[in-house]
C-alpha cells in the first residue's frame, strides 16, 4: 500500500501568523493519525518560518506515528536529529529566500560531504531520505552516499499542470516515472512529493515503484473547506484509487 505522510508545516505557519499557540501542530498531527495518515511530516527550516524546536520536542514525545523530520545538511540540524533520532530525517536543500524548497538536492555535486552527513544519522538509526529531481545523476549518486530512501520532487510537474503546460507536464511524468523505476533498481527505496493536490495526486500514485507520498500545503488549505480529517481522507481516496 502506498503510505501518505502529512506535512503539518502549515498549520505552525498559520498559527506564527498571529503569535498564539493555535492552531497546534500537534493537535493538527493527532488528527491526521484518525483520519488514517501513516506518518507525519515536518520541516525545520533554519529560520523557524513555521515549525519550530519546541514542536520537534512534542511531536518526538507524543507523536505514535513515524515522524519524517525534514531538514537542511547543516551542523546545527545534525545535531537536532541526533539529540531525538526520529525514524526518518529527509535532506532537503534550503536557502533562505526561498518561499518553499524549489528544487532537489544536488547529491551527484557534493556526493563526499553528504556520505559523510549521512554517516552518524544511519548509525543512530535514522532511516535517511535525500530530496531530488528525477535526473538518473542525481538517483545513482543518492545510492552511492548511503541513502535508504529517495523522494522525487514533484513541483515541477504539479506547477506545469497548474499551468495547463501538459505536453510538458506529461513528460515531466515520464522523467519521474523513469526516475523511480532507476531508483528501485538500485535498491533504494522511493518516495514522492511536493505541490500535491487532489487534482495531480492521481497519476503520481499509480507509479508502481512508490512506497509514500508527503503532501502538506494543498491538505492544510483545503482543510478550511473540507476538515483537515476529510481533506486526508479524500487524498487517501484518490491515491487508493489510483493504485487500483
Ligand atoms: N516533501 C518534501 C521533501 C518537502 O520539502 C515538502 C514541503 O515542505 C513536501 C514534501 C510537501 O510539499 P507540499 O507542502 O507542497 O505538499
Amino acid at each position: 500500500m502506498l503510505r501518505l505522510g502529512v506535512n503539518i508545516d502549515h498549520v505552525a505557519t498559520l498559527r506564527n501568523a498571529r503569535g498564539t499557540p493555535w492552531p497546534d501542530p500537534m493537535r493538527a498531527a493527532e488528527l491526521a493519525q484518525a483520519a488514517g495518515a501513516d506518518g507525519i511530516t515536518a520541516h525545520l527550516r533554519e529560520d523557524r518560518r513555521h515549525i519550530r524546536d519546541e514542536d520537534i520536542d512534542t511531536l518526538m514525545a507524543r507523536l505514535t506515528l513515524p515522524l519524517n523530520f525534514e531538514m537542511a545538511a547543516t551542523p546545527e540540524m545534525q545535531a537536532i536529529a541526533l539529540r531525538h533520532r526520529p525514524h526518518a530525517v529527509c535532506i532537503v536543500p534550503e536557502k533562505r529566500e526561498e518561499r518553499t524548497t524549489e528544487g532537489g538536492l544536488d547529491v551527484a555535486g557534493q556526493e563526499e560531504a553528504l556520505a559523510a552527513f549521512i554517516a552518524p544519522l544511519r548509525e543512530a538509526g535514522c532511516r535517511v531520505s535525500l530530496f531530488i529531481g528525477h535526473q538518473p545523476e542525481q538517483i545513482r549518486a543518492s545510492a552511492r552516499v548511503g541513502a535508504a530512501v529517495v523522494e522525487l520532487h514533484t513541483g515541477a510537474y504539479c506547477d506545469l499542470d497548474t499551468e495547463g503546460r501538459h505536453d510538458e507536464r506529461d513528460a515531466e511524468l515520464q522523467a519521474l516515472q523513469q526516475g523511480a523505476r532507476l531508483a528501485a533498481d538500485l535498491g533504494l527505496e522511493v518516495h514522492a512529493g511536493h505541490g500535491l493536490t487532489f487534482g495531480t495526486v492521481g497519476p503520481i500514485a499509480a507509479i508502481p515503484q512508490l512506497a509514500e507520498l508527503n503532501i502538506g500545503h494543498f491538505l492544510i488549505g483545503e482543510s478550511v473547506f473540507l476538515g483537515l480529517d476529510g481533506a486526508i481522507r479524500e487524498m487517501r481516496r484518490r491515491m487508493d484509487m489510483a493504485r487500483a
